[in-house]
């Protein structure tokens, strides 16, 4: 318990130094309204700013803009599918329960759909790491450097909305609403690939989970029961040494020094990293990804194999593959120490379950405008 706080404060007093200030939503001009997508800063001095590019940044007709194409079929090939299709609100954007999506037409993709919570905190450095001048960010082995660049692989991806770009920019042109949003947006009734990813970019980073029981606990509206205490302490500590993958920036619960690591799944036929860098010493690492509200975004990990959490804790215990290429060395020093005991990795579950944010599965703003 002790030592779980004694963490925290640390990373209260590291990560308070890099705090954000606040901007006022309002302008004066009569271009698009800016939106400040900082948190409010009461209780929550532990979350890095959020990282906006130069070129993109958030107005409220850029969000809604996003928010509609998210939202609509049009972007399929067959006017059947959309982002929200396999990234559904009430799963965090996940496509929880489904193993694998099912993408245009049916064709199967080999993924499990991540969940998209907070990844505006995400698409920044130090979770990307720089490989021959390329960024490796977003997607299961990082092959994308930024939300606006992730945006592009979805809409032709034939086993997701398979929809030449071309196409897609014709239909919207011709659309009875979508050149006066884009107009509010960018200033310009002209439909352009860039201006679509970018407002996709933008929607995507107003999804801000912080309200979960976790957040509440920080804020001092709410206190841990004994077993989410333990299973915090477990989680951070040496029994279940889950935090030094898992842990440090508190938007997502990924640690920033290890954005991709090796958790011996082992040989999965995906090369993980390798296969965007072409680097063997990269083979078998996967994103590390977050744990914000997964509660709901099973099955987990890259091919969904796991069904629950009661399989993810039994797995990290007693199944790490010692002999997978790559392995994080901690993790194996953790696990040749011994399996996690059963109560521990009881209370781990319901550590994790105070990140389920009831808020923002719910948020009418995040939810489908065509309803
Ligand atoms: C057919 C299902 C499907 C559709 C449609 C789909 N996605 Fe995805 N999405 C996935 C899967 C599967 C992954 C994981 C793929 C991987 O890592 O290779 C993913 C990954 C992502 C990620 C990466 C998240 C991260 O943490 O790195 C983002 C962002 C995303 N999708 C946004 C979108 C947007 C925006 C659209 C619409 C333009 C969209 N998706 C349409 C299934 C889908
Ligand atoms: C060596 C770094 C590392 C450690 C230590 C670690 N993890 Fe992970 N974790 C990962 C990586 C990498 C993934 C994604 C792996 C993949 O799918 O290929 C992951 C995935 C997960 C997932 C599934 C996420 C999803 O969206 O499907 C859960 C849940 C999880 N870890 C929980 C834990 C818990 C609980 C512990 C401690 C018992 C732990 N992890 C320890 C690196 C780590």
């Amino acid at each position: 318990m002790l030592r779980g706080f004694l963490v925290l404060l640390l990373l209260l007093l590291v990560a308070g130094a890099g705090c954000g200030k606040s901007k006022s939503g309002s302008s004066d001009d009569e271009g698009p309204t800016p939106v400040d997508l900082d948190l409010p800063r009461e209780g929550l001095a532990n979350w890095p700013e959020m990282p906006i590019p130069a070129d993109n940044p958030t107005t409220e007709e850029g969000i809604a803009l996003g928010r509609h194409l998210f939202y609509d079929p049009i972007l399929s090939g067959d006017d059947t599918l959309s982002c929200a299709s396999c990234h559904r609100q009430e799963a965090a954007f996940s496509d929880g329960p489904n193993r694998l999506s099912n993408g245009s037409g049916g064709a199967l993709g080999s993924f499990n759909a991540n969940a998209l919570a907070n990844l505006g905190w995400l698409s920044a450095r130090p979770f990307a790491i720089e490989v021959a001048g390329q960024t490796l960010s977003m997607f299961w082995d990082g092959r994308a450097e930024s939300l606006e660049a992730q945006a592009i692989e979805p809409v032709q991806n034939a086993t997701e909305l398979d929809q030449p770009w071309p196409l897609l920019l014709q239909e919207l042109a011709a659309h009875p609403e979508y050149p006066a949003r884009f107009e509010a947006a960018f200033g310009s009734r002209e439909i352009t690939q860039q201006h679509v990813v970018q407002a996709l970019a933008q929607f995507q980073r107003s999804l801000r989970s912080f309200d979960s029981k976790w957040d509440r606990v920080q804020r001092g509206e709410d206190v841990f029961t004994d077993a989410e205490a333990r299973g915090f302490d477990a989680f951070t500590g040496e029994v279940g040494d889950c935090w030094h993958c898992h842990g440090g920036n508190l938007a997502l619960f990924v640690n920033q020094g290890t954005p991709f690591a090796n958790n011996g799944l082992d040989s999965s036929p995906d090369p993980g990293l390798m296969g965007p860098t072409g680097r063997a010493d990269f083979e078998g690492l996967f994103r590390v990804m977050s744990l914000r509200n997964i509660e709901v975004t099973g099955p987990y990990m890259h091919d969904g194999r796991f069904e629950t959490l009661e399989e993810v804790l039994a797995f990290y215990s007693d199944d790490v593959a010692l002999d997978s290429p790559n392995l994080d060395s901690n993790l194996r020093t953790r696990v040749i120490a011994g399996p996690i005991p059963a109560q521990a990795q009881a209370d781990i579950i319901a550590f994790l379950k105070t990140l389920t944010d009831q808020t923002f599965l719910t948020e009418e703003a995040f939810s489908d405008p065509f309803r």
